[in-house]
C-alpha cells in the first residue's frame, strides 16, 4: 500500500534510470560481480567435467536488485579475455536470472587446457554491470590415455594376507599390518628453454606429498583423498610454473605414506602396497610440450626419517635419518634404488571434486600439567582433529612421545580407553642440532589433550601447538544469542563438523573407526550446510557412496569401504543427501548424476519387503534411550516411504514425469501399508515411542485425520519424560522441526534449552567442547560411559543446528538454492536476541532480532538477485516500521498478509531494519 507520492517518486527514478540506460555508455557502478567459482571452487585446477558449472555473486548497494541477463566470456589466455575475445565461449547476452549452476556451453574443452573467464550482468532495468575480475579454471586429464606415467613404488608389502576370518557373517581374507617407513621418490630432469605453463597431476595408493625443487606443491594434505580404490582414485593438479626452473636441472620429489589405503580397517578391499602416479606437463614458450611422468627411471628409498605412519596409530619420526636436500638437484642418491612398478590398479582416475584437507588454524594450549613425574599433559582447551606441532631442543637420540586423548582420568592422566585399538601415538627422535620443530603428515588425531613424555627437561607451553586440520570449506554460518549455553552448543556443533568433515563425513575422529557412516551423514547434512559450504565436499563423497553401491541396489552403511548389507536410515543417505544439496545449492546435476542408482535402491527396497513392509535388519534408532525401542520395521518402512517420496520430487525436478507418478503411487501404497500394519484407530503408532511418532508425522505417513491425535501421543511421550527427549540418531533430527510444525514451539525450545539429562545442553554443563556420541558419554557423578563405544566428538546429535538457524534465527530457503528466502524468526526460550548470518550461493543473508521492552527489532540482509518472505512477529501489522517509516511503504517491501501473529512482507535484496510492537 504505497502512498501516491512514493509511487510518483519511484516512477520518476525509473524514468531517470531508463534514460541513463538508453544513453547506455554508463555502466552501473553500484553493482559488482564477485566470487567467480567453477564447480564450487575458486580458480580450480584440473577439472574433468566436460561442461563445468560456473557461478558468481552479485553485490549491489541499493535494494531490489535482480539480474535479468548475463554474459560470460571464456578465453584460452588472460590477454584474449582482457581484449574481450572469448575464443572458447562468448555466451552473448543470455536472458536469465540465475547466477549459479550456469553450464559452460562453449567449444569442446581439452585435457590440460586453461580457461580464463569473466562475467557481467544486467539488471531488470537494462543497466549493465562492469565486467568482473578475471577468474580461471584448468582442465584435468580427460582420457585414460592422457596418463603416460606408470605407477611406481617401493615394492614392499605393507599388509599381508594371513588366512581367512569371519566378518559380518562373511568369510573374508585376514590381513596383518606391517608398519614400514614412508617411501621417498625423486626424479631429476633438465630444462633448457623458457616455460609458459607447467601443471603436475598426481595421485597415490596411499597418501603423497609432492615437491618441486624442494618446494611443496599445494597446501592440501591427505591427498589424493579417500575413495573406493578398486573403482576410482582421485587425482590432483598443481600449477608449478613458478617452481620449475627454465634453465637447468629440476627435481620432482614425492613422499608416499600408507594412509587410508593400507589402514587395517580396510579389510574388504585391502591395498597391500603403496604407489605413486604423477606427471608434469610443461608447455614451453615456443609452443612445444614435454611430459615427465613417474616410471622405473625414478629413484626411491625407504631409509628416510618417517619410520612408520598410520591413520589410527600415529607417525614415528627419526630426525637423525633426515635426507637433507633430497628434493633438490645435485642430491647424492647413488644409494637409492630404482623405483619398482607398484601393485596393479585398474581404477578410474578422476579429478578430486571435493574440498581440500588443509591446516585451517592453530591452537595454543590453555594449561600444562604434570600428573606424574616426567609426564606432561597439554590441555588445548578444545577437542578437534589434526595434530600437534612439537618444539624441542636436546641431544640427538632423545625420543619424545606424544599421545592424544579427548578426556582426562580423575588423576589428570590422559583417558585413552575409548580409542579402542587405535594407538594414537606419535614419536620424534631428536637430531640434536638446536631447536627442532616437527609435525606429522600422514596421520591425524581427534583430541583435546596431548601427553608428552621423554621431553628433555620441562616443556614450555609453546612446546606444543595444536594444528587444526579438516576438509576446508568456506565457513558459511554464524550464530549468537542471549543464552551462552546455546552459544556453546552451537560452537560444539561447528567443532564436531570441523573434526568430522575430513574427506568423508566421518562418525568420529579419534578411535579405530573414523569412517563415512551414512546414517550420521544424513541426519547432520542440513546442519552441515548452514555451517560451511559443503557442496563440493558432498559432491565428492556422493560419488564414493555410489561407487560403493552393491550390484543388487543396496547402498552400504559406510562409504568408502562399504560393508555388506544396508540399513534403513543409513543407506537412505544416498537419496537424502543429494536432495539436501539440491535444496541448498540448487544443484540439479547431483540428482541427475546419481538418479539411476538411487532408483535401484528403491527397487531393491520394493523387492525386499513383504507387502511393502520392510521387516529387515537395521540399526534402528541408534543409541536411543527408550526402554522399549522403536520397532525396526516401523523405522525401516518409514524410511522406505520417505526415500520414495523424495524420489518423486527428484523425478519431477528432472522432468521425468512418468517416474514421478510411479514414485508417488509407490509412496501412497507404502503409506497405506504402514497405516494398516502399524497405526491403530487412535493413531497410536506401533512402538508408541517419540521416534515412532516423529517418523510418522515428519515423513507425512498419516492420514490427515490422525495427525492431530498422533501429535498428542508424541507430546504425551515427551511429557512422561518430564519434557525430555529419548530419541536416538534418527529421531533426534526430526524432533525440533516436527514440534515447530505442530505449533509446539514452546516444547521445542524447552527441549533445546534443557540442561538436565538427557538433553543437548547436558553435555555442555559437563564441560563438552564438541557434541558427544551419547547423551551421557560422561557425567560428573558417574564418569565415563562404556569405553567400547564412547566418542566425545560425534556430530549426529548436533543435527539441532539446523533448527537453530532455520527457526531460532529464522533463516531458510524457500525452494531450491536460496533464490527465494524465508526469514521467519520465532522468538522463544527466554531468548532476548539472536544474531545469525548465512552465506548462501547467492550471497550473504543475515537476521538479527532482539526484544527491547514491548518492541521487537529485526535487522535483515537479503542478497542481490533474491527475494525473501519476511515474517515479523507483531501485535498489529500496522505497527511494523522499516527504517523509521511504515514498513508497507518502504522501498523493496510489499505487505502480503497477517499470519499467526506475524506481519508478512515480500522483500527484494537489501538491508532492512524493522521494528514492531509485540
Ligand atoms: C558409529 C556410528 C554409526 C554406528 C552404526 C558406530 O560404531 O560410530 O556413528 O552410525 O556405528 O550403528
Amino acid at each position: 500500500m504505497k502512498s501516491l507520492t512514493l509511487i510518483f517518486l519511484m516512477s520518476a527514478t525509473l524514468l531517470f534510470v531508463g534514460c541513463a540506460a538508453q544513453m547506455s555508455v554508463q555502466t552501473d557502478t553500484t553493482v559488482t560481480v564477485n566470487e567467480l567459482r567453477c564447480e564450487y571452487h575458486t580458480d580450480p585446477l584440473g577439472i574433468d567435467i566436460a561442461s563445468p558449472r560456473l557461478s558468481w555473486i552479485i553485490e549491489s548497494a541499493g535494494r531490489n536488485y535482480s539480474q535479468s541477463a548475463y554474459q560470460v566470456l571464456v578465453a584460452t589466455t588472460p590477454e584474449k579475455l582482457s581484449r574481450g575475445h572469448g575464443d572458447l565461449w562468448d555466451s552473448g547476452k543470455v536472458k536469465s536470472n540465475s547466477s549459479n549452476q550456469i553450464i559452460y556451453e562453449g567449444r569442446k574443452l581439452q585435457s590440460n587446457m586453461c580457461c580464463n573467464w569473466k562475467v557481467r550482468v544486467w539488471d531488470n532495468k537494462g543497466n549493465v554491470s562492469s565486467w568482473s575480475e578475471q577468474a580461471r579454471w584448468t582442465m584435468g586429464l580427460l582420457n585414460a590415455t592422457d596418463w603416460k606415467a606408470k605407477w611406481i613404488g617401493d615394492g614392499l608389502v605393507r599388509k599381508e594376507k594371513v588366512g581367512k576370518e569371519r566378518k559380518n557373517g562373511r568369510t573374508v581374507d585376514k590381513f596383518e599390518r606391517r608398519y614400514l617407513p614412508v617411501t621417498y621418490l625423486r626424479k631429476e630432469f633438465a630444462v633448457s628453454k623458457p616455460i609458459r605453463r607447467a601443471y603436475i597431476y598426481a595421485t597415490a595408493l596411499g597418501l603423497y606429498e609432492l615437491y618441486i625443487n624442494g618446494e611443496r606443491a599445494g597446501d592440501d594434505y591427505f591427498t589424493p583423498g579417500w575413495t573406493e580404490y578398486q573403482k576410482r582414485i582421485y587425482y590432483r593438479c598443481y600449477d608449478v610454473a613458478g617452481l620449475v626452473r627454465s634453465n637447468g636441472v629440476n627435481v620432482i620429489g614425492a613422499t608416499v605414506g600408507d594412509g587410508w589405503y593400507i589402514m587395517l580397517h580396510n579389510m574388504i578391499h585391502a591395498g597391500r602396497q603403496t604407489g605413486l602416479l604423477a606427471q608434469l606437463h610443461i608447455e614451453f614458450a615456443d609452443g612445444t610440450t614435454e611430459i615427465i611422468g613417474t616410471d622405473p627411471s625414478w629413484k626411491m628409498t625407504t631409509d628416510g626419517p618417517v619410520l612408520s605412519s598410520d591413520i589410527y596409530n600415529g607417525e614415528h619420526y627419526d630426525a637423525r635419518k633426515e635426507l637433507t636436500g633430497w628434493a633438490i638437484a645435485g642430491f647424492e642418491d647413488s644409494n637409492w634404488k630404482p623405483a619398482v612398478p607398484s601393485e596393479d590398479v585398474n581404477a578410474i582416475l578422476s579429478a578430486h571434486p571435493g574440498a581440500p584437507i588443509q591446516k585451517v588454524m592453530e591452537i595454543k594450549p590453555v594449561e600444562v600439567t604434570e600428573p606424574k613425574p616426567g609426564v606432561f599433559v597439554f590441555n588445548m582447551g578444545q577437542n578437534f582433529s589434526g595434530w600437534a606441532r612439537l618444539k624441542v631442543k636436546g641431544d640427538a637420540g632423545i625420543k619424545v612421545t606424544l599421545r592424544f586423548a579427548e578426556m582426562l582420568n580423575p588423576d589428570g592422566t590422559v583417558y585413552t580407553e575409548n580409542l579402542r585399538s587405535a594407538k594414537v601415538t606419535d614419536s620424534y627422535i631428536l637430531k640434536g642440532l638446536g631447536e627442532e620443530i616437527w609435525e606429522p603428515r600422514f596421520t591425524y588425531h581427534g583430541f583435546q589433550y596431548v601427553e608428552v613424555t621423554g621431553y628433555p627437561g620441562k616443556p614450555d607451553a609453546d612446546a606444543i601447538t595444536g594444528v587444526v586440520v579438516y576438509s576446508n570449506s568456506q565457513a558459511d554460518g554464524a550464530f549468537e544469542c542471549s543464552n551462552p549455553m546455546l552459544n556453546k552448543l552451537y560452537s560444539n556443533i561447528v567443532w564436531g563438523q570441523r573434526s568430522n568433515y575430513f574427506e568423508t563425513p566421518t562418525d568420529c575422529p579419534q578411535r579405530d573407526e573414523r569412517l563415512g557412516w551414512t546414517g550420521d551423514a544424513q541426519v547432520f547434512i542440513r546442519t552441515g550446510t548452514y555451517n560451511m559450504d559443503v557442496a563440493a565436499f558432498f559432491t565428492s563423497w556422493l560419488i564414493t557412496l555410489n561407487d560403493n553401491q552393491y550390484q543388487d541396489g543396496q547402498y552400504p552403511v559406510i562409504a568408502p569401504i562399504g560393508d555388506p548389507g544396508s540399513s534403513p536410515g543409513w543407506s537412505d543417505a544416498a537419496i537424502i543427501c543429494p536432495w539436501v544439496i539440491y535444496q541448498v545449492y540448487g544443484d540439479t546435476r547431483i540428482l541427475q548424476t546419481h538418479y539411476e542408482q538411487m532408483n535401484q535402491w528403491i527397487e531393491y527396497m520394493t523387492k525386499n519387503s513383504s507387502n511393502l513392509l520392510r521387516k529387515c535388519w537395521g540399526f534402528g534408532d541408534w543409541l536411543n534411550l527408550d526402554a522399549k525401542e522403536t520397532p525396526k520395521e516401523v523405522i525401516n518402512t518409514a524410511y522406505f516411504a520417505y526415500s520414495t517420496s523424495l524420489m518423486a520430487k527428484i523425478a519431477t525436478v528432472l522432468g521425468r514425469n512418468e517416474d514421478a507418478k510411479k514414485y508417488e503411487q509407490l509412496f501412497t501404497d507404502i503409506k497405506k501399508a504402514f497405516n494398516d500394519a502399524y497405526v491403530d484407530a487412535n493413531a497410536k503408532v506401533m512402538g508408541d515411542t517419540q521416534t515412532a511418532y516423529l517418523l510418522a508425522l515428519s515423513f507425512n505417513l498419516l492420514p490427515k485425520e490422525k495427525r492431530a491425535l498422533a501429535a498428542e501421543h508424541l507430546i504425551e511421550r515427551l511429557k512422561e519424560k518430564n519434557w525430555h527427549l529419548s530419541t536416538g540418531f534418527l529421531g533426534v533430527s526430526l524432533l525440533l522441526p516436527t514440534l515447530t510444525e505442530l505449533g509446539r514451539l514452546d516444547i521445542a525450545y524447552q527441549l533445546l534449552t534443557n540442561e538436565t539429562y538427557p538433553s543437548w545442553l547436558y553435555s555442555v554443563t559437563q564441560g563438552a567442547t564438541t557434541v558427544w556420541e551419547r547423551w551421557n558419554s560422561y557425567t560428573k557423578e558417574k564418569g565415563f560411559g562404556d569405553a567400547g563405544m564412547n566418542s566425545f566428538n560425534h556430530y549426529a546429535y548436533g543435527s539441532a543446528g539446523q533448527w537453530m538457524f532455520s527457526t531460532v534465527a529464522g533463516i531458510d530457503t524457500d525452494g531450491p538454492g536460496f533464490r527465494k528466502i524465508t526469514i521467519r524468526p520465532r522468538p522463544g526460550g527466554n531468548l532476548t536476541f539472536v544474531k545469525a548470518s548465512y552465506k548462501s550461493v547467492n550471497g550473504d543473508i543475515a537476521a538479527h532480532w532482539r526484544i527491547e521492552g514491548d518492541k521487537l527489532k529485526l535487522d535483515v540482509t537479503i542478497p542481490a538477485n533474491t527475494t525473501a518472505t519476511i515474517y515479523i512477529p507483531a501485535k498489529e501489522a500496522e505497527s511494523v516500521t522499516e527504517s523509521g517509516i511504515k514498513a508497507a511503504q518502504a522501498q523493496g517491501l510489499t505487505f502480503l498478509r497477517v499470519e499467526q501473529g506475524n506481519a508478512v512482507f515480500t522483500a527484494g535484496s537489501g538491508q532492512y531494519k524493522f521494528e514492531s510492537q509485540i
